[in-house]
């Protein structure tokens, strides 16, 4: 049903630059997610996905926030930033590409393979940025709604 309400609609900040509490968000995310019973390889993909954004925005941008939202049909991952965002997508897709400073490649990240990860983990990908406003990456994970409680 269209008008159907969603098991779930909320969004949660991220603080760029705040590795001290990288990973929160996406988290609670996974917590949610589990709460809900939805199967554990649609929550794997989905904590991915949101992990990787926060940490994108943690690491590139100036704030942001990550929402999401459950139906039973699918998770949609929203990650919406104020910040440098990203001069050419094309070349930021690619795997491997990366311009993570040394703080960033020191905390673990940096390998380039976020984005390329999120697009492939997630069965609709979207990707919008504008250089000195923001990025805003939007995911949907299709969920099996028979195994739905
Ligand atoms: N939210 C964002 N704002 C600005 N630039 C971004 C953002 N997300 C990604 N980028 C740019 O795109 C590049 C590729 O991102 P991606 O997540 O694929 O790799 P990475 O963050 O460099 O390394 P990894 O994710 O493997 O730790 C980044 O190095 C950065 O230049
Ligand atoms: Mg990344």
């Amino acid at each position: 049903m269209v008008d159907e309400k969603p098991l779930y609609d909320g969004s949660f900040s991220v603080v760029g630059g705040n590795f001290d509490n990288a990973g929160e968000v996406s988290s609670n995310i996974k917590t949610i997610l589990k709460k809900i019973g939805l199967p554990s390889d649609i929550i794997r993909k989905a904590a991915l996905v949101a992990y990787e954004s926060e940490i994108n925005i943690v690491s590139y941008a100036r704030k942001g926030m990550i929402r999401l939202c459950v139906s039973p049909q699918c998770i949609m991952i929203e990650a919406i930033d104020e910040g440098q965002g990203i001069p050419d997508i094309d070349l930021a897709m690619q795997p491997g590409w990366s311009t993570a400073n040394q703080k960033i490649r020191e905390m673990g990240f940096g390998a380039g393979m976020g984005l390329c990860n999120i697009r492939s983990f997630s069965d609709v990908f979207n990707i919008s940025s504008e250089v000195g406003k923001g990025t805003h990456l939007k995911m949907i994970i299709k969920t099996n709604s028979n195994t739905l409680q």
